[in-house]
């Protein structure tokens, strides 16, 4: 018996493997969102709920220092990319801790992102007390805070980044009013968290937003010389 004698005219072979050729692009599309998100996608993310320079720059700052340890530590630097320019991309519309990032994460679900992502989004929120427990969970939260307070940093020395040594950034952080949005708590943390003194955590993520001092706003020697 030919299989397709028991379905209606209309459907033809040609027809059903268009239709198979239809879903299964679906499919691939679906999972290649899922499985494989890319930093173009998270940008596009990114810029559709957040207008603000000064959170886009911060995005960009915990993404360069994130990636600079996904190098590092031979990780996959796309997901990592992604994950870093997404962890505060609904702060703009819930920017209370009641709502951010927990109100942020259906909506990355709904978008197709992992849940490798998504997990590691929420934990970076101490409020929420998630245990980090992956490498991209630990390094992006060692990464958020310290990336904010190295960005003020440079934005008060006339070099930029260039010349900043992890002894004045130290200093800076026992000046309580110096940058006093940034939890210093959660900075020693993310230190110890990845297995590292301070300074040599600082001087890594010097090191990673020197490269993107441009897009951070800051200043670099070769501007005041
Ligand atoms: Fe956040
Ligand atoms: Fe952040």
């Amino acid at each position: 018996m030919r299989p397709e004698s028991g379905r209606p005219p209309s459907i033809t072979n040609d027809s059903a493997a268009a239709c198979l050729t239809t879903v299964d692009a679906t499919w691939t599309a679906i999972l290649a969102a899922t499985l494989a998100p890319t930093r173009e996608q998270a940008w596009e993310t990114l810029t559709r709920y957040t207008k603000s320079e000064a959170l886009l720059r911060h995005a960009l700052a915990v993404e360069a220092s994130t990636t600079f340890y996904a190098r590092r530590f031979g990780e996959d630097e796309e997901l990592w990319r992604v994950t870093a320019l997404l962890h505060d991309f609904d702060y703009e519309m819930h920017p209370t801790l009641d709502r951010h990032p927990q109100e942020g994460a259906p909506i990355l679900r709904e978008e197709g992102y992992p849940e490798v992502v998504i997990r590691a989004v929420l934990s970076h929120a101490e409020h929420l007390g998630l245990p980090r427990e992956t490498l991209l969970e630990k390094t992006l939260f060692a990464c958020d805070e310290l990336s904010g307070f190295i960005h003020a940093c440079g934005l008060v020395r006339p070099t930029g980044l260039d010349g900043l040594e992890p002894k004045s950034v130290r200093k800076k952080l026992k000046q309580p009013s110096f940058a006093a949005g940034v939890h210093r708590d959660e900075v020693y943390a993310g230190a110890e968290l990845l297995g590292l003194e301070l300074d040599e955590h600082v001087a890594n993520v010097i090191e990673a937003l020197q490269p993107i001092a441009p897009e951070l706003g800051l200043r670099t020697a070769a501007d005041a010389a």
